[in-house]
């Protein structure tokens, strides 16, 4: 497994929309996975996108974000040609990050609940659901695929803060009505 240096905003490849990645048993898909995984923990996020580290494919990482009941940690979730869908509408303000933006956060409005589906890494269907935090990650990550950073998605670009006014952001959050909308 090798570190990827991650892409930052303003290089054309996050501007992208990414392809399909075809035959993930491919053995440059099976490095890109392991390195996707090393990177993301490495630089302490919760999700990474393939266009993140310059390749403009539609493959996500995400953290499992519930711990495993057997006290395991649960590998993390890979989802190859990932599809995403509001499981009732609902949505949520929340403050996120990116690796491609250090530095910042902001807080953007999601579905607070999606259904997913996708292929798993030998190209077997896979889907769920998810909410909470997973659900934020993965339209976060999906979003990427398409050439959409966070900001884009922002109402209200005065919610945009450094990481060291966090705590601003949230107290704001809070203020205007418990961030649920
Ligand atoms: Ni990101």
């Amino acid at each position: 497994m090798t570190l990827r240096k991650i892409a930052r905003l303003g290089h054309p490849v996050l501007r992208t929309r990414a392809a399909p990645v075809g035959d993930p048993t491919r053995s440059e898909i099976v490095r890109l996975v392991a390195d996707m995984i090393e990177t993301m923990h490495d630089a302490g996020g919760v999700g990474l996108a393939a266009p993140q580290v310059y390749e403009p494919l539609r493959l996500v990482v995400a953290l499992p974000v519930r711990p495993d009941p057997g006290g395991e940690v649960a590998a993390p979730l890979v989802i190859v040609d990932p599809e995403l869908s509001p499981l009732d509408g609902e949505e949520e303000d929340g403050v996120e990050g990116c690796l491609s933006i250090p530095g910042l956060r902001g807080v953007v409005r999601r579905w607070r609940r999606v259904a997913w589906r996708g292929r798993d890494r030998d190209g077997g269907p896979i889907g769920g659901t998810a909410d909470g935090l997973l659900a934020r990650v993965l339209q976060h990550e999906v979003d990427h695929l398409d050439g959409i950073l966070y900001p884009m998605r922002m109402h209200d670009l005065g919610l945009l803060a450094m990481d060291s006014e966090l705590a601003h952001l949230q107290a704001r959050m809070l203020s205007e009505g418990n961030g649920t909308r």
